[in-house]
């Protein structure tokens, strides 16, 4: 038998196909759709009622979900590049737009909702290499100097950058 290839590890996306959850306003899983299920390789029981993390990559740094959570929990929609972690040990990678949604009468957060789809090669080259740097730092000297890292390098960028609107200012710078 041969030995598989790390690129057998990234499980090969339908761009057809969005892959879609919902959280209460904890982040734990109220809803997910079939397709959900089908890559991660989790069954509708095995995610509802969990927290969203069930799916979080090693690769991933802190960051990203730091700014994310400071992002939708005032009610602001962000759009993020997110590794996934399958239950099988494969991973894949996902454009994501995630939306809060607010009771109409109180406004108050109710519940998050996240539909992802697949990336184009070329910003996934940007963002490995970041997350990378990012992940690296991270373990050195913590999320804070991460955090900082980003603020920099999206500073480089133009005085208008920010978190919220990263990943479309990374389709657009490269
Ligand atoms: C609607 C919604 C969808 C999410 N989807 C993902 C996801 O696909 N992958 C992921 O790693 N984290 C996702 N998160 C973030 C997780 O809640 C969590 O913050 C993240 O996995 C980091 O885990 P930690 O907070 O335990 O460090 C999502 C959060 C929300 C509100």
């Amino acid at each position: 038998m041969t030995k598989p290839t790390p690129i057998d590890k990234e499980i090969a996306l339908d761009p057809k196909r969005y892959i879609v959850s919902e959280t209460d306003e904890k982040g734990k899983i109220t809803f997910v759709n079939d397709y959900f299920m089908e890559v991660s390789g989790y069954t509708r029981d095995e995610l509802i009622g969990k927290a969203h993390n069930i799916v979080r990559h090693p690769d991933m740094p802190k960051v990203v979900f730091k700014l994310l959570w400071e992002t939708i929990s005032e009610g602001k929609n962000i759009n993020a590049v997110v590794k996934n972690l399958a239950k099988d040990g494969r991973y894949y990678w996902i454009f994501t737009e995630f939306e809060s949604r607010k009771d109409a009468d109180t406004h108050e957060i109710i519940a998050y909702h996240a539909d992802r789809k697949t990336i184009s090669p070329h910003i996934l080259d940007v963002i490995v290499d970041l997350y990378a740097k990012l992940l690296k730092i991270e373990q050195k000297d913590g999320v804070e100097a991460s955090e900082k890292y980003l603020i920099e390098f999206l500073k480089e960028k133009g005085d208008d950058v920010n978190f919220v609107n990263i990943m479309e200012e990374i389709h657009r710078f490269y």
